[in-house]
């Protein structure tokens, strides 16, 4: 349709089908199984009503969103289509690993491609859009959903989220097998007080904007259909509510014309938050701050009507948003195909479809993390003298629950578990044995997840039967392989822990296995960092899997075994203990820094019973190989202000790049730099650059990073944003704790 098409069909269309645009309801209320996150109490709702909502969330199925279409479109006085939305976090059908595992690759272009394929399936199954990617940044090991964003780093985020976007939207959303995305979580939801879901958030201005507020913004720069607001309060006022943040920052200053839409049930919690006495005031406030679509509460349904007859509420509010969510529905194409893509044969297929699944075990590996290995690893794949065979000894081994808890529609028999791996890899000649040895879950442990319930049903004679099975198959191998972690439902929304170990009963387990055999390689599988200090005491590798997806158990064995390395570095600080959190690398000096082992006294910024550095710090991870780096070289000592590039207001800052070792290997050289005054206090270091670098064994490469005024910008002490004159360094490592730099000024004209 064309734009005056769409302003006629406005102007045409009744009180309640304007407010019916801005509803969305589980397919529950359309013949189907929904899935309910949050509360959803009583609805108060009309069957009118239901008929006139604009979108759906949560249901998927070609033939049953054209079975909903077709009937709700036929009842619509305009024939106006359904919106139908879903949480595509990190796949459809084929499942990626976590969105938190991605952000480790340090590879966008990987996310991307992600995306697309989850576009692909999810456009099939009849969605229109997904609710992704989440840009929030993260630091808080305790909160749950750390998992579902890409870590603690502003410049990563922005281009992890901005790279999601362009795989799902690709250059026009109403193309085949497009998905329209939404930023989320909008804003500041990453950083709840005390990481506890839901908490109050409680940042500066400054910080908000410096360090929160970029990957939103990149976000909608890139093009997102859709933003989500977020729970929790901000200067304690609901998000939902923010007009600040919702009409001032994302329409004002950064031009978002896309639609809103609210978190699930965010509008009526306006009452529980305590700012909106009743209903009436929770929509006004709501609608005022812009929010498009209310998502699945009646406060819209049922309250905006009789306010906007009574003049309390402009009709203009109410057609701005209608109007929003009708350009959206036409970018999507939906006026002529409004079942745009889907596709019962494709949605039906007996197997994933083999690109996907070749493309989920090949990129797998390049979100794990290899946190310690003496050489252990890579395993041999025929026995040696010294590793005549090797023992899979853990409650993963066998796990088809890898996938995460934001993963709700794969079909859990097409995951991948280690154990199928094993069975499967025919270039293995070493003799394999596995044990269970625990459950995942403890003893009567159980839990409501998003897809299921889960539940630890094993009495405690067999438990203790397959510990004992596990030490005997640990004590008679001459390595043990060790898959263990937490739960994927003890992650992502409404999981905060205030401890953040591996389970005590898997630990027992660990223990009694070190008891006979001390070659261990633990595999770890978690949503958030873990605080690992016994296994990486004890064990002599670690391997940081997160949930690794579809793909998962091949993807582990392929790299165990040397088919391929793992090529992660670590987006998010591994705690030293749940003590240190919230704990980054990109932290403010302090008055008084302290290095850990420095002999500086009392009176000091440090703990006195841990270490100030975190277990492992942001940008680590190993690889099979090993690299050197030469000295960072400038290719000019200053900058100029104001300058172009070429007159000297950018440098370039370069080092060479060795492989030491026997094997090929790729690095992740990364470029941080740290402003050494100004009129605000500055980071010790910030990421403003990486590449990831494949050499051979023996190879050199020079290795070059721009850099330029604009990495230099900040918001100053008066809140406006740009660069300073100054001392800079420049620093160029494998990870955020590297010394390798050099100096250089920026200096006025
Ligand atoms: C949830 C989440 C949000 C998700 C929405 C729809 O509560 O906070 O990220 O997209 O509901 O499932």
């Amino acid at each position: 349709m064309t734009s005056e098409q769409i302003q006629t069909l406005l102007a045409d269309m009744s009180l309640q089908e304007k407010i019916g645009q801005l509803i969305q309801l589980t397919g529950v209320f359309y013949a189907g199984e929904g899935m309910a996150t949050g509360p959803m109490s009583e609805m108060g709702l009309t069957r009118e009503q239901v008929d006139m909502a604009g979108s759906v969330l949560s249901s998927v199925g070609a033939a049953r969103l054209k079975n909903i279409q077709k009937t709700y479109m036929e009842k619509q006085p305009h024939h106006i289509p359904l919106l139908f939305m879903a949480d595509v976090i990190n796949g459809f059908r084929t499942v990626f690993p976590i969105p938190l595992a991605q952000g480790c690759s340090f590879d966008p272009e990987l996310s991307r491609e992600m995306a697309r394929v989850s576009a692909r399936e999810a456009a099939r199954t009849g969605l229109h859009a997904t609710f992704s990617p989440m840009v929030d940044l993260v630091r808080d090991a305790r909160w749950g959903r750390v998992m579902e964003s890409t870590g603690e780093d502003p410049y990563l985020n922005g281009l992890f989220g901005s790279a999601m976007i362009r795989g799902y939207q690709g250059e026009n959303v109403g193309e085949k097998d497009r998905i329209a995305a939404c930023v989320k979580h909008f804003a500041g939801y990453g950083a709840p007080m005390g990481g506890r879901e839901y908490n109050q958030v409680e940042l500066s201005e400054r910080t908000l904007r410096q360090d929160y507020m970029p990957s939103y913004r990149q976000g909608v720069e890139a093009g997102a259909e859709l933003v989500m607001t977020s729970f929790n309060t901000l200067g304690r006022v609901p998000a939902t509510a923010n007009r600040e943040l919702m009409q001032d920052i994302l329409r004002g200053e950064w031009g978002f014309e896309g639609v809103l839409i609210s978190d699930w049930a965010a509008i009526r919690e306006l009452l529980a938050h305590g700012i909106a006495a009743d209903r009436d005031e929770a929509a006004y406030l709501a609608l005022r701050a812009g929010v498009d679509i209310d998502m699945m509460t009646d406060v819209y349904a049922n309250h905006l009507e009789r306010q906007i007859r009574e003049g309390k509420i402009p009709m203009e509010w109410l057609d701005a948003s209608v109007l929003r969510i009708l350009n959206l529905k036409n970018k999507l194409g939906l006026f002529e195909h409004p079942c745009k893509d889907a596709d019962e044969a494709y949605d039906g297929a007996a197997d994933i479809e083999p690109a996907h699944r070749a493309f989920a075990r090949k990129a797998a590996p390049e979100t794990f993390v290899l946190l310690k290995n003496d050489g252990i690893l890579p395993l041999p794949t025929a026995p040696t003298e010294r590793v005549r065979n090797i023992a899979f000894v853990g409650p993963y081994v066998d796990e088809k629950r890898i996938c995460g808890s934001w993963s709700l529609f794969y079909n859990m028999e097409e995951n991948v578990t280690i154990q199928e791996a094993l069975e499967q890899a025919r270039t293995l000649t070493v003799p394999v044995s596995w044990a269970k040895g625990c459950q995942v879950l403890d003893y009567g442990q159980e839990r409501d997840g998003f897809r299921d319930h889960v539940k630890n049903t094993c009495g405690r004679e067999e438990l203790e039967a397959m510990e004992a099975e596990a030490v005997r198959v640990a004590r008679e191998a001459d390595v043990v392989v060790m898959p263990m972690g937490e739960h994927h439902e003890y992650t992502g929304e409404g999981s905060a822990r205030t401890e953040i170990g591996i389970p005590e009963h898997q630990m027992e387990l660990f223990r009694r296995v070190y008891a006979v055999n001390p070659n261990i390689v633990v595999v770890s599988f978690s949503g958030r960092p873990l605080d690992l200090r016994e296994v990486s005491r004890k064990a002599r590798a670690v391997l940081q899997v997160w949930f690794p997806g579809t793909e998962g158990g091949h993807a582990i064995v392929d790299t165990l075994f040397g088919e391929t390395e793992p090529g992660g570095r670590l987006s998010m600080s591994f705690p030293y203990n749940v003590g240190q959190v919230p704990v980054y690398y990109s932290e403010l000096p302090t008055g008084r820094p302290h290095l850990d082992g420095a002999a500086d006294g009392r009176c000091v910024s440090r703990y006195i019973d841990a270490p100030n550095k975190p277990l492992y710090v942001f940008g680590y991870g190993m690889g099979y190989t090993t690299f050197s780096y030469s000295p960072v070289t400038l290719s000019r000592g200053d900058m100029v202000m104001g300058k172009k590039a070429a007159e000297g207001s950018a440098l370039t800052a370069a080092v060479t790049l060795t492989n030491t070792g026997s094997r090929p290997g790729t690095e992740v050289v990364q470029l941080y730099i740290r402003d050494m005054a100004g009129s605000v206090a500055r980071p010790v270091r910030e990421l403003k650059g990486f590449q990831r670098v494949t050499l051979g064994p023996g190879e050199s490469r020079q290795v070059c990073f721009d850099i330029t005024e604009e990495m230099l910008r900040f918001y100053r002490l008066d809140m406006s944003y740009g660069a300073e004159p100054g001392q800079f360094m420049a620093y160029i490592g494998s990870d955020s704790d590297t010394q390798n730099g050099a100096s250089f000024s920026l200096r006025q004209e």
